[in-house]
């Protein structure tokens, strides 16, 4: 079976997608800095798969370290993770997410061309259409970008697109994702992100489960049925398991492609807050505030090129993903930094 190389293999998507890829019967090296991810990642990853992992530390912006590992390993085809993903920091260290993401990326691939492996799977967002014109978005949609970070998703479609152009050997699946939430069904493995959370479903646990007071809900007068954001939420398992899909369609010689990952469903902010407390029979008490720089009233996807391509399709609602995030807080309130008394 086919070797993948994952970078950024210890973080939210990476770490789910590990498991899937290994489910599906794909053989897995992970690397990763740490930078934004826990090595204890690796212990949980090992006991859910019953297999050690194939991992090594290092930064994909280092040359001679991405060398070596291609010289050490077959490696058939790269899902690229790794890159910071915060909007609201990437506003305040442009330099450093330039530097980061799309340096990452261009050493990744250069790295890629002097081995001669020519498929990568690409982590891209849905930030990448700014505000929607129409909804639900289909991938010929126009792009336009609002901060640093959608920026460097943006540019990396653009390096990888004329990679493509310029040499028709290169595989290329972009992947636009919506708006992951939720956990693996083992709670083992979930979304830990370090200090206040910026996203919702991470910020409505820590509430439910007491580590904070309350929500701000972030504008209630916009154009939609209850006035507050409306978003495509998709089960971190059905985006890892895309992306099983996304390899094997270029495995079996699919030339490049770029699609939406997303449900097709979108959800606003109180519906979360409700389906949170149903699922975790918990209070999520929240306030209205005014809206957060920058957000776009609602943002949904039509999924059907990812269905047509590559026979995907979104199969967890919203309350499996509260009912999934529920479990992964409860059993490690503090994320990976110690497990529950
Ligand atoms: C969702 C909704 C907020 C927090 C961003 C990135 C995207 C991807 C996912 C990286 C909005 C509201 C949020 C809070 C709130 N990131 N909200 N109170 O902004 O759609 O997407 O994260 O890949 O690229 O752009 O996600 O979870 O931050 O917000 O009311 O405390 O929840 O206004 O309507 P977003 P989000």
């Amino acid at each position: 079976m086919a070797t993948v190389l994952l970078t950024g293999a210890t973080g939210y998507i990476g770490s789910h997608t590990w498991l899937s890829l290994l489910a599906a019967g794909f053989q897995v090296v992970g690397v990763d800095d740490f930078s934004n991810s826990s090595p204890e990642v690796l212990k949980r990853l090992e006991a859910l798969s019953g297999q050690q992992p194939d991992f090594v530390q290092l930064n994909v912006c280092d040359p001679v370290a991405m060398d070596a590992l291609f010289a050490a390993r077959r490696i058939d085809a790269v899902v690229h993770f790794a890159a910071f993903k915060a909007v609201g920091e990437s506003t305040a260290k442009p330099l450093e997410y330039f530097q980061n993401n799309l340096g990452g990326l261009l050493n990744t691939c250069q790295a890629m061309r002097r081995h001669g492996v020519k498929r990568i799977v690409f982590s891209s967002s849905a930030t990448v259409y700014g505000q929607p014109d129409v909804l639900p978005i289909r991938e010929d949609a126009r792009t336009s970008t609002t901060n640093p970070y959608g920026a460097t998703k943006l540019m990396g479609e653009q390096m990888l697109e004329a990679l493509a152009a310029s040499d028709a050997e290169w595989q290329i699946a972009c992947l636009r994702y919506f708006n992951p939430v939720g956990a693996h069904e083992s709670g083992q493995i979930g979304e830990d992100p370090s200090g206040i959370p910026n996203n919702l479903m991470p910020y409505v646990a820590q509430v439910a489960v007491g580590r904070r007071a309350r929500l701000q809900v972030f504008g209630s007068d916009y154009d939609t049925a209850d006035g507050t954001g409306v978003r495509d939420y998709i089960h971190v398992v059905d985006l890892a398991d895309g992306h099983v899909a996304a390899l094997t369609a270029l495995l079996r010689g699919e030339p490049s492609f770029t699609v939406n990952l997303g449900t097709g469903q979108g959800y606003s902010v109180l519906d979360v807050v409700a389906a949170y407390e149903r699922a975790s029979g918990r209070p999520v008490p929240y306030d209205l505030v005014p809206r957060r720089p920058g957000d776009v009233a609602a943002c949904y996807a039509d999924p059907a090129t990812a269905k047509a391509k590559l026979g995907w399709v979104a199969t967890r609602g919203l309350d499996q993903m509260c009912a999934d995030s529920w479990r992964w807080q409860q059993q490690n309130p503090n994320g990976f930094g110690q497990p529950a008394a």
